[in-house]
């Protein structure tokens, strides 16, 4: 089981190709091109191989029972943890929480940080590029304790401005929620300076890693970060798990988040003892299945390489940028200098929508709309865009493919 995938260097985009079944069928007659990786990733054999030989041979409870596959199932659900740890350069596993994914994790970090923590008058930091799920679990907190949020601006190339961040940094700042690469843009934003200066005030940092974790390397130790919070789905994982890691200090004053069983160490109607870290977060049963095979998705990044992986990315971003301007009436929405391999963009006279339509008749898999991150269309004065955003089993022939349909969308719409 999960024997490591050996690929020669530079990446055999081919033979990786060969590891991801889905990647073989055909959609309406075309063969598939899947470029909708930033909203999620397409799983490799060894993460669907790893499911089903859980639940093909130790299905079972974790951690509560003693019978044998009770104890396989709760070893391999704690070697994912282990291996999340290394993959984040974590100091201690006690800091993994395993969560549903990076809006539970924010959620969890709101609803139990922040309500220990935030009183009214505070300030609460983020940025014009968040995603819904960075923003709306800190209007909820900010109505109900009379907080202050506050929105760090961003320039016309989708780049946050730093010295307005600095302007908004103060006294009353608590927390800085910012994300780490922009689902709806690429940009990569310079978390590590924010949470140094953030630190400077004595303000907390929750790193919004959703769309980082699978393209940059993350040591959490290096960013200093508070919190950093992502999910397993975009990064070649299983839908359904997600990661909060947080300063075991900070998690063991915060309370719990969700009630019930597992997170207890002793209950009764007078009064309830709390488990440790990280249990005191995971009440309930787990997503056991999913989090053991998203040990196989890592081993299946770190196998591949992440720096082969992305420098193979940057060679598509950057070929697929030029290729696509060569379109009439394309305008790229999001020129960061710091980017990652997402390309959000729209055509004059088309609606975003349409594009999406016509290239799915050619079997082409692009993502329409907001994005999860209206006020950053609002700024734009957008009401969405298309977006392509590419994995490590892309090709720049793919990209010709996405070229040749939006000539087509062109002809059509303008
Ligand atoms: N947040 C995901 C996306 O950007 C769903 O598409």
């Amino acid at each position: 089981m999960n024997a490591p995938l050996t690929i020669s260097k530079p990446l055999d985009i081919a033979a990786i190709r060969q590891e991801f079944p889905v990647l073989n069928r055909e959609v309406k007659g075309w063969p598939l091109i899947y470029l909708d990786n930033a909203a999620t990733s397409q799983k490799p054999r060894q993460v669907l191989d790893a499911l089903m030989h859980y639940y093909t041979n130790y299905n079972a409870n974790i951690h509560r029972g003693i019978h044998t596959l009770a104890e396989e199932a709760t070893a391999a659900f704690e070697l994912t943890r282990d291996e999340v740890q290394s993959f984040i350069g974590a100091p201690s596993r006690e800091e993994i929480i395993f969560t549903r994914g990076t809006t539970e994790s924010i959620n969890l970090v709101a609803y139990s940080w922040g309500r220990a923590n935030i009183r009214a008058g505070d300030e609460i930091v983020i940025s014009t590029m968040e995603h819904h799920s960075n923003i709306v679990p800190w209007q909820i907190l900010c109505e109900e304790k009379n907080a202050v949020l506050k929105i760090i601006p961003i320039n016309r190339n989708g780049e946050l401005l730093m010295d307005e961040y600095e302007k908004l940094l103060g006294p009353k700042t608590r927390l800085v929620s910012i994300v780490h690469v922009s689902n709806a843009l690429g940009t990569v934003n310079p978390v590590k300076q924010i949470t140094a200066l953030a630190h400077a005030l004595g303000a907390v940092v929750l790193v919004d890693g959703a769309q980082s974790a699978v393209h940059l390397d993350i040591d959490v130790q290096d960013l200093d970060c508070d919190f950093f919070a992502f999910s397993a789905h975009k990064l070649y994982g299983p839908t359904g798990v997600g990661v909060l890691y947080g300063k075991k200090q900070l998690l063991e004053a915060m309370p719990p988040f969700l009630g019930g069983g597992e997170m207890i160490r002793e209950v009764s109607f007078k009064k309830t003892t709390f488990n440790d870290l990280p249990y005191k977060f995971e009440a309930g049963t787990p997503n056991i299945g999913d989090v053991i095979a998203f040990r196989s998705a890592i081993r299946f990044m770190n196998t591949t390489g992440k720096e082969e992986i992305r420098r193979h990315e940057q060679d598509l971003l950057e070929y697929a940028q030029s290729e696509l301007v060569k379109i009439p009436g394309l305008q790229i929405i999001g020129k960061a200098k710091e980017k990652v391999s997402v390309i959000s963009f729209i055509i004059d006279k088309a609606h975003p929508q349409d594009i999406g339509i016509l290239l799915d008749n050619r079997g082409i898999a692009v993502r329409t709309g907001h994005h999860c991150a209206q006020p950053l269309m609002e700024r734009f004065s957008i009401p969405g865009t298309a977006r392509v955003s590419f994995a490590v089993y892309n090709t720049r022939d793919e990209i010709d493919e996405l070229v040749k349909g939006l000539q087509r969308v062109v002809k059509i719409l303008s």
